[in-house]
């Protein structure tokens, strides 16, 4: 009894996050994931670069709650620094679309 307690209190959340995107956010997730992940998941360049200018709670983008878009939109069209510029062929206008909608979606405010 107190283990099925305990899984579903692990479960819960979880679920309970993945229904909340929307179609678009979720579509936007695997963009990010195939277009940005490499240097921006846990690991990767970006995230080591972002970690060294900003800090470490500010260098995975998936977690950040601040982005704008047009600030996401200038950096992957234009690059910034170490980041290089992305053409539209490297990512097409959709999942521009798509992945600006994921980063920048609504979320509780983080507990204090
Ligand atoms: C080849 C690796 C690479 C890829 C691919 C890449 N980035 Fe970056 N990105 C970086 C690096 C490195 C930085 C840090 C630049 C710096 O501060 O010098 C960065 C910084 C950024 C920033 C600035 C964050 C801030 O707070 O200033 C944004 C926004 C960003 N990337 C978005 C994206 C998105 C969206 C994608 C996918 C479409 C993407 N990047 C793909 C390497 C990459």
């Amino acid at each position: 009894m107190t283990r099925w307690l305990l899984a579903l209190a692990l479960a819960l959340p979880v679920a309970g996050w993945a229904d909340e995107l929307t179609a678009q956010q979720s579509a936007g997730q695997k963009a990010f994931a195939h277009r940005c992940g490499m240097c921006h998941r846990e690991g990767g360049t970006g995230t080591f670069v972002l970690a060294r200018r900003l800090g470490a709670a500010q260098s995975l983008l998936e977690q950040r709650t601040d982005l704008k878009p047009e600030y996401i939109r200038y950096v992957v069209r234009w690059g910034l620094m170490n980041m290089p510029r992305l053409s539209r062929v490297e990512v097409p206008e959709t999942d521009m679309t798509d992945l600006v909608a994921y980063l920048t979606r609504p979320r509780p405010a983080a507990a204090p």
